[in-house]
This record gives structure tokens, C-alpha cells and sequence, in this order.
């Protein structure tokens, strides 16, 4: 997607030097547009629990790197390269709990090196990352010409622009390129339908005010950003069209995991009759879950968050400057969990890179027949 007009994708290595890992700082978003190299999977699990990248598909994306990282590790060290393997696995994975995509793609990087002779075992990590990067954008991609007719219909039955309310940030920063709830609304944007977008602050590291908003302006998509509270007042006014999120992980029932306060606006809409749909990958279902609101473990984050916000202050004529306030009583206990599951019975419908389907074990294993069991 475009950054000041050029096009940029979250996450890269150059030509000359794959043992490098470049990714767009996302602290640093939208104040400043920051980049930071990562040459360790012990690094990579780092900027994976500290949010320098985060989202859903990235940090899948990101873990695989890890992998290749600590593929050229073991091959260098010429020592046991499965327990080298294994030990950069388990660092990655512990890295963030929630988003199934992190141990899918962790998974899958040491089924492929499972037994590969030590002086292949580069060449074989670095082509499977790549996959795993070109799957990501194809699949981001085939979810906004799937989720493209959700908005056409709107406008093509109101003729006025459609008013789209998202959570959190499954933008393109969440993934590789394109992003998963807003791939369908830069679709349209793009076809020239018009949209405009209410962006969740989203709370407590306002992902949707700082990232989500940044990136609809750098793509010119007409938005405005609205406190966490606002939705159910918005629907009940008529000021939604639909309401179109990410998740991080999606049982194989349909329940879906995604950032805190999902669910009230899942709940918002389902009072309204307003349309709720979760675009995601299949990299995002975790087939092996069915209940989940007591299988999928939410990821408890450091409590400053909630306490503290960052920002920057305008200074008037200088540039502004980065500042972190504190927003309650000095001492004051703050709890952080940063997940929320919204129960299937609530989703309007999935859209996937396969297709749209019902939030249900038979909508999912229509799209994915290979996962049906017996
Ligand atoms: O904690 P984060 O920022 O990694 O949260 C993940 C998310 O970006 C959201 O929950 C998102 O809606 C789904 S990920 C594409």
C-alpha cells in the first residue's frame, strides 16, 4: 500500500542480504515513519511481544522470518539444528498467545525443515518464508474482491456513500500488503464506490487511531475516528452500514477472537440489525477450536497501557515532541486483557480468501472441504 505516494509493504528483506530483516516500526506510527532490522530470532520474538509489528497476519509473517533467521543459526553453528530450531520456535510462539497465525506459521516452518541437511537448510527456510509472504498478499487481496459486494450492495441500494465501522487496525500494517477488513473497503474505494469509514479509537494502544486512520489517509479513503464508546449510538441512528472487522483466531464453529471491544460492537449490531462481518484468512482459523470463549487463551498485556497513553505535544512552531501522560490516580490497579471472543451466533458472515460463508462449522468447511474430518 502507499506510504507519501510510494508503495510500501510492512515487512522485507533486500536482495544482497536476506540475513536481514526489515519492518516498519509501528510505535512510531503515525508521528513519525520509522523502520527497524532484525538479524536474530531471539530479536524477532522481541519485536513481536513489544508491538514494533502486530496483527494478526504480520506476526505470522514475522515468526517466519524468526525461522529463517534461526535457520542460518543452526546451519552456522554446525550443531544440533533441531534443538536450534526448536528453541527459536518456542521463543517465537510465546511471543504473543491470541493470534493463531504465529504458531501456523512457526508450525509450518519446522515441518518443512524437519531433517533437511544443514547446508540446505537456508535455502530451504528463506523459500518457504517467501511463500508464506506471497500466500499472505494473495490471500488479502481475494478478501477484498470477496467482501468488494458487501459494500457494492449498499451503495447500489442507498446511492450514497457507505458508511463502514472497523475496530482496531486489520489494515494493511497488520498484514504483509492490502490487510484483511480493509481490503474490501480499499477495494471499493478503488473502484470508486464511495466509503467512508468509522474508526474505532481502540483503546488501550489506540491501534485504530493511530494505525488504521494513518493508513485510510495515506490511501485518501474518507474516515473519521470515534472514542470505543460510540458505536451503539452510531447504529442506532443509522449511521452504519455494515461493520467489518479482522480476527486473530477463529474456531472452526465460527466464534471469533479479535482485538478487545469487539464484541460490544457485535453486540451493537445485532440490536441494530447492522450487518457484521470478520474478514480473515484461513491462516487466522484455528480448526482445532470449537468453544471459543473457553478454548482461545487471551493474551494479558502490561497494565501501563490501560494507565498511560503516548502521544505527542504540539510545541506551536517546532516539530511536535513524544510524550507518555498518565490518565488515572498514581497507583491505581489496571487490568489489560486484550482479546475479546464474539460468539459465532453474532456474525453475520466470514469472508476468507475463498469466499464468503456462514460463521459456522459447515460455512467454514464448505470453503476448506480438507478440513472435514473421517
Ligand atoms: O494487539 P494487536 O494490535 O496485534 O491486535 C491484533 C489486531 O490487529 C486486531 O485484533 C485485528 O482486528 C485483527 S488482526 C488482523
Amino acid at each position: 500500500m502507499l506510504v507519501d505516494g510510494v508503495h510500501r509493504r510492512t515487512i522485507w528483506t533486500e536482495p544482497d542480504d536476506p540475513g536481514t530483516v526489515h519492518l516498519i516500526d509501528q510505535r512510531a506510527l503515525p508521528f513519525s515513519f520509522e523502520t527497524v532490522r532484525v538479524t536474530s530470532a531471539t530479536q524477532m520474538a522481541a519485536t513481536i511481544s513489544d508491538m514494533v509489528v502486530r496483527g494478526a497476519g504480520l506476526i505470522g509473517v514475522a515468526a517466519a522470518y524468526g525461522m529463517a533467521l534461526a535457520a542460518r543459526s543452526a546451519a552456522d553453528d554446525r550443531g544440533d539444528a533441531a534443538t536450534t530450531l526448536q528453541a527459536a520456535a518456542a521463543r517465537l510462539e510465546a511471543s504473543r498467545p491470541t493470534a493463531v497465525n504465529l504458531t501456523w506459521a512457526v508450525d509450518r516452518m519446522l515441518r518443512t525443515l524437519d531433517g533437511i541437511d544443514p547446508g540446505d537448510l537456508v535455502a530451504t527456510a528463506d523459500a518457504e518464508t517467501e511463500a508464506i509472504v506471497a500466500e499472505d498478499v494473495a490471500a488479502c487481496q481475494a478478501i477484498g474482491r470477496h467482501g468488494l459486494p458487501l459494500i457494492e450492495e449498499i451503495h447500489e441500494c442507498t446511492g450514497r456513500p457507505v458508511n463502514v465501522m472497523t475496530h482496531c487496525n486489520a489494515g494493511w500494517l497488520a498484514f504483509v500488503d492490502h490487510g484483511s477488513a480493509t481490503a474490501p473497503i480499499y477495494t471499493a474505494h478503488d473502484a470508486g464506490i464511495p466509503v467512508h469509514v468509522w474508526v474505532d479509537e481502540t483503546r488501550p494502544r489506540n491501534q485504530g487511531a493511530r494505525l488504521t486512520a494513518w493508513e485510510l489517509g495515506q490511501h485518501g479513503v474518507p474516515h473519521s475516528v470515534v472514542v470505543d464508546n460510540a458505536g451503539g449510538h452510531l447504529m442506532q441512528h443509522g449511521l452504519v452500514d455494515l461493520v467489518l472487522v479482522g480476527s486473530d483466531r477463529t474456531t472452526a464453529t465460527g466464534d471469533v477472537a479479535n482485538k478487545i471491544g469487539t464484541y460490544l460492537k457485535a453486540l451493537a449490531a445485532h440490536d441494530n440489525d447492522v450487518p457484521f462481518h470478520v474478514a480473515l484468512p484461513s491462516s487466522s482459523i484455528d480448526w482445532s477450536a470449537r468453544a471459543g470463549r473457553r478454548e482461545i487463551v487471551i493474551e494479558e498485556r502490561d497494565p501501563t497501557e490501560v494507565t498511560h497513553i503516548d502521544g505527542v505535544v504540539e510545541t506551536g512552531s517546532g516539530p511536535a515532541v513524544p510524550a507518555q501522560v498518565r490518565l488515572v490516580p498514581e497507583g491505581t490497579i489496571a487490568v489489560n486483557h486484550g482479546f475479546d471472543v464474539t460468539p459465532a451466533r453474532l456474525v453475520t458472515g466470514l469472508v476468507t480468501e475463498r469466499g464468503r460463508c456462514p460463521a459456522d462449522e459447515s460455512g467454514l468447511l464448505g470453503l476448506y472441504p480438507e478440513h472435514r474430518r473421517g
